[in-house]
């Protein structure tokens, strides 16, 4: 195919602002799953259906019926997250952009750009005995919803031989990777109140409790300096990796200092320093700041003493911790941790459970072989921090998920100036043909 006019029609994907956490955006979401389906129709699909929602529908298609053949099911999402701060962007996030063979775009990795890959190709594998079925949701971003709703009515769903997830990314350039572990997230709200209005700071200042003050204590207090969550129980079931996958860790081409000064980019790493890095990055759960609300923040100066302030926090979840548990625990500690002129409160937004993959199906083996031919270099078994949220429920049928993908750890994920390496995608297109050939072949005579 001709990757010019590839280039073209995954920039026209892209320019669709389909962020799916702003209702302001619910067309633009409609939009991109209109883009999907449209592309599912050209693969020859004759079953397309919106599922779900109106506005951020899960689209399922069905390829054509190829008997005695394996079914693959297709995983992926067509939200993105918002685009600020948008100044930071070199070029606008929603005018897809090459520089020096890299395409900046919201969604240009995470997961456009990947989904874009897994169908065309398909475009290029026109004969592999294969029945293809798609679920490409657009709420991934958001909690997914509406296709763990779905997936509960419909379970047959997600029956499949396998389940091919690509929305994640290589564990190094040349280093494809294939994930075992996804962390799980509970988002929550905090809300502290500490007197019925503002109040003026020289008048009650001294005497009068503060709100800010107040949420900024219980936030230190539920993770101090050290990088420990102390949250009664939140470490119970956490379980550390075994010698022999902390061993093979350390052959990955990491190198914490690196990590610090190319990615984070920053003056000093944190958190439980007796854990090398990826163990606190893929093994150890967290607790994050994303924000904090209340108060003024305005121009100028005020004097008052905020009577409300609220925190957006979320909660990374390993294996054998549970998202409703987590949650209750949360509670609970920030109750304890309260002092009594306090009124703390809390608003769960959206969760997942961990997820944890055993990589003994076959279809791995396929995967790790098409890798293999293409780049000479097969998948390297990895976890990894990130969350997607369906993934257990997408299991819940019993066909292996595979969790791979086509990006590179600096492709700036939710972050300005998110980019896909155009070599990772047309790799990716050969890598994932093949895979798909291989496949269909593994189930003749
Ligand atoms: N593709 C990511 C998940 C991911 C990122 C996995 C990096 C592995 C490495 C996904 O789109 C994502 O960002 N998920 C959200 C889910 C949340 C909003 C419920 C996340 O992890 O924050
Ligand atoms: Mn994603
Ligand atoms: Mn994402």
């Amino acid at each position: 195919m001709n990757r010019d006019q590839l280039l073209n029609e995954l920039s026209g994907f892209l320019r669709i602002p389909s962020v799916s956490t702003l209702p302001a955006h619910n067309q633009d979401c409609r939009a991109a799953a209109e883009w999907v389906a449209q592309e599912l129709r050209r693969l020859g699909c004759h079953d397309v259906q919106f599922l779900g929602s109106e506005t951020h529908p899960v689209v399922w298609g069905a390829g054509p019926e190829v008997p005695g053949a394996p079914t693959l099911l297709i995983y992926g999402h067509y939200d993105v997250q918002p685009p600020d701060p948008l100044a930071e962007w070199t070029t606008p996030p929603f005018e897809p952009t090459v520089r020096d063979g890299r395409l900046y775009a919201r969604g240009a990795a995470d997961d456009k750009g990947q989904v874009f890959c897994l169908l065309k190709a398909i475009a290029a594998s026109p004969r592999a005995p294969v029945n293809f079925r798609f679920l490409i949701e657009g709420e991934e971003e958001y909690g997914s919803k509406v296709l763990f709703d779905l997936v509960e009515r419909e379970p047959q769903r997600v029956h499949a031989d396998a389940i091919l997830v690509a929305d994640m990314s290589y564990v190094a350039p040349g280093w494809p990777a294939v994930y075992s572990t996804l962390r799980g997230l509970a988002y929550a709200e905090i809300t502290v109140r500490t007197s019925k209005t503002d109040l003026h700071s020289g008048e009650y200042g001294g005497a009068a409790p503060n709100a800010h003050e107040e949420l900024a204590r219980l936030l230190t207090r539920i993770k101090s300096e050290d990088g420990k969550i102390n949250i009664p129980g939140f470490y119970g079931p956490v379980q550390r990796p075994s010698k022999t996958e902390r061993a093979a860790w350390k052959k990955l081409p990491f190198k914490e200092k690196d990590f610090l000064n190319k990615r984070v980019q920053g003056k000093g790493l944190v958190g439980l320093k007796k854990y090398s890095v990826l163990e606190r990055l893929w093994a150890l759960p967290t607790f994050e700041i994303h924000g904090i609300l209340g108060g003024f923040t305005g121009e100028g100066a005020k004097t008052v003493i905020p009577a409300e302030a609220t925190a957006k926090i979320s909660m990374r979840l390993v294996p054998n911790q549970k998202l409703k548990t987590v949650e209750r625990q949360l509670e609970a500690a920030l109750k304890r941790f309260a002092p009594k002129y306090v009124t703390v409160s809390v608003r769960f937004l959206h969760g997942a459970d961990p997820a944890q993959i055993k990589l003994n199906d076959p279809s791995f083996k396929l995967l790790d072989q098409a890798f293999k031919q293409v780049l000479g270099r097969g998948t390297v078994p990895a976890r990894a921090g990130g969350s997607i949220p369906v993934v257990p429920a997408l299991a819940s049928g019993g066909a292996p998920v595979i969790l791979t993908g086509i990006g590179l750890p600096d492709d700036r994920l939710h972050a300005p100036n998110e980019k896909l390496e155009l070599k990772q995608l047309w790799d990716g297109i050969e890598v994932f043909r093949t895979f798909y050939e291989l496949l269909g072949e593994s189930r003749r005579g």
